[in-house]
């Protein structure tokens, strides 16, 4: 028999809220998705990891694990609000999510996403910018239209956001063409900036505005956005390490695609403000400005590694969840959602994928 205790930790497990959270969220995603005129659902629904190219439904489609979705649910929940007011909150980032991915695959020269063919790759780049658009526009309608007095905060929060990611984008973009070292090269804070915006304000948005919905002050709210930000900055440095070392077999995105295309991710950064022979050899090999070949790009991930460019980002990832962990100590929660964020928290950042 299941003590009152275990039990209740079970149902604080990760992958269970994970699970709850999705259940709770999905007819309302359906529905958006379904609104969607039927070529830009088909792509949407394509890119959400419910159907093939063909429009068929796929059980075996790699879905991804809808972080974004649950941080809403429980941002609500950790408000003492019910976790059903924060889905038209829940349903929106999960959009805007898809939508940026489905962007950022087009802009990066990504042609595999979860294992399959990137949207741009499957159906073409105009119809993919379209679908992105599509999920853009159906996220801000979506909570515009939530039967919520808090709707109005909601959707500026999500605006606001919006920007922001458009922003990081755009830094992400231009820090490209900058040199790898010397006086016009990506600082540390610099990246955090970028980082902070491309993927930590989505997260900060999503847990804010499950709070906002259920009815949290404005005080509590900024602080579930800072601590989401600081989840993404940790975020996106593993992200930055599986993108030179992590298996594609297992991440579902092409290796080295970052290195080749002069990302500039974290583990390079570190490596780079290392001295000595190694930092000069990868100087040297980095430095002609056209993309690296395969070969090339391996030799630098081996010296990237060797001058501690994967621990630099690791421990820079460390450092930014424990952040996020004390900001979420700092706002006055439910103990056992608090307990559930905490737990969502590290479990996210423990991924290959
Ligand atoms: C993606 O950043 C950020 C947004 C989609 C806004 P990356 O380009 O670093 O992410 P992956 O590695 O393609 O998922
Ligand atoms: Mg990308
Ligand atoms: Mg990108």
């Amino acid at each position: 028999m299941t003590t009152g205790r275990s039990s209740r930790e079970h149902d604080a497990a990760p992958a269970r809220v994970l699970e709850r959270c999705r259940a709770l969220v999905r007819p309302a995603l359906v529905e958006a998705v379904g609104s969607l005129h039927p070529w830009t659902g088909e792509m949407a629904a394509y890119a959400l990891g419910w159907s093939d190219t063909t429009g068929t439904p796929d059980s075996g489609g790699s879905q991804g694990k809808g972080v974004r979705q649950a941080l809403a649910v429980l941002g609500a929940e950790a408000v003492g609000a019910d976790g059903a007011e924060a889905v038209p909150g829940a349903v929106a980032v999960e959009l805007v999510h898809t939508f940026s991915l489905l962007h950022d695959d087009i802009m990066d020269g990504d042609a595999l996403r979860r294992q399959r063919p990137a949207v741009w790759k499957a159906y073409g780049t105009g119809p993919a910018v379209l679908a992105g658009d599509a999920l853009l526009a159906q996220a801000v309608t979506t909570l515009a239209e939530a039967p919520s007095r808090h709707a109005a905060t909601a959707v500026r929060c999500l605006c606001r956001t919006l920007n922001t990611l458009v922003s990081g984008q755009a830094q992400d973009l231009c820090f490209e063409h900058r040199p790898w070292y010397g006086p016009g090269a990506v600082g540390p804070e610099q990246y955090r900036a970028m980082a902070e915006h491309k993927t930590g304000a989505l997260l900060g948005c999503a847990v804010a505005l499950g709070a906002i919905l259920g009815g949290a002050p404005d005080r509590t709210a900024t602080t579930l956005e800072r601590a989401g930000r600081h989840l993404g900055l940790a975020f996106q440095a593993v992200d930055d390490v599986l993108g030179i070392w992590g298996d594609p077999a297992v991440t579902g995105k092409p290796v080295h695609a970052d290195l080749r295309r002069g990302k500039k991710t974290y583990p390079m950064l570190a490596a780079l403000a290392g001295e000595g022979r190694t930092a000069d050899e990868l100087a040297a090999l980095l430095d002609p400005p056209q993309p690296l070949d395969p070969e090339a790009a391996a030799h630098a991930a081996a010296l990237v590694e060797e001058l501690g460019g994967r621990t630099a980002a690791l421990d820079e990832a460390r450092r930014h969840l424990d952040t996020a962990r004390r900001a979420l100590h700092d706002a006055s929660l439910t103990r056992t959602t608090a307990q559930q964020l905490d737990r969502l928290f590290t479990y996210v950042l423990d991924r290959t994928s």
